[in-house]
């Protein structure tokens, strides 16, 4: 079986697409538990989330969330973390109680203690329902960075020189801490729905490291499952 593959002409038609794509499965049993990749390109998406479900009432309030991944130092209240840009751009606007979100928190004393709650966190979950990943400029996936091997639900990382080079857009230019945290590709690939988007010209080495379905690319880790759908633009992925 094979993973479903989706390019339409622009950023703005794919984030309707997964607006669309995550208001249905939503709607279909609103206790989900999600996990949603925080970055810059599911962003718009998430906002036409939040206003779909107004006008079609859909609930958002009783999903529970898992975080996907997190910069090691950095917390919540640190612009820039994923969990800060989650809950500025997605979870306060959609109103979800702060109960119904757990996340690896980057300023834990002890990461490899943190490490473990989460596994067993996502163990309790009974494994992740719904899932939005972004395509790293190197086709990395969560913080799983090309060539890692990562083991167990959730691991501590070391990250790519591209993925701190990269990343130094969501802290005003200035550096990127140089470890992270993610759930682990393995999980992910576990989950009942995912949806790997990726837009934007930056994109296209990766989206074709997906399409030759080469096997160090963690982006290209999901092409043959069923329950998969890659998300592109044509910018990403001319044709
Ligand atoms: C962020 C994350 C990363 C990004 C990826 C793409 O939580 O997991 O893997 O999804 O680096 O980032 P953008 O969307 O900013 O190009």
């Amino acid at each position: 079986m094979s993973a479903n593959f989706v390019t339409l002409p622009d950023h703005a038609a794919a984030s309707r697409y997964a607006a669309d794509w995550l208001a249905g499965r939503i709607s279909d049993c609103p206790t989900l538990t999600a996990t949603l990749a925080a970055g810059d390109t599911p962003l718009l998406a998430y906002q036409l989330l939040i206003e779909k479900a107004r006008t079609n009432h859909i609930p958002l309030d009783r999903m529970q969330f898992i975080g996907l991944d997190e910069w090691i130092g950095l917390g919540p209240a640190d612009a820039g973390s994923c969990i800060e840009t989650l809950t500025r751009e997605f979870y306060g606007p959609a109103g979800i109680p702060a109960d119904n979100i757990d996340y690896f928190d980057g300023r834990a004393a002890d990461p490899a203690l943190e490490v473990q709650r989460v596994c067993d966190r996502i163990a309790e979950s009974g494994g992740i329902d719904l899932i939005v990943v972004g395509v790293g400029v190197n086709g990395h996936i969560g913080f799983n960075e090309p060539g890692d091997c990562l083991t167990g639900a959730f691991s501590l990382v070391t990250l790519s020189e591209t993925t701190l080079e990269v990343g130094r857009k969501y802290f005003g230019g200035g550096a990127a801490p140089e470890t992270g945290a993610t759930m682990t590709l393995e999980t992910i690939r576990q989950a009942k729905n995912i949806l790997i988007f990726a837009t934007g010209e930056r994109k296209r080495d990766a989206v074709q490291t997906i399409l030759r379905a080469e096997s160090g690319c963690p982006a290209a880790a999901f092409c043959n499952l069923p329950q998969a759908v890659y998300l592109f633009d044509s910018a990403s992925n001319p044709q």
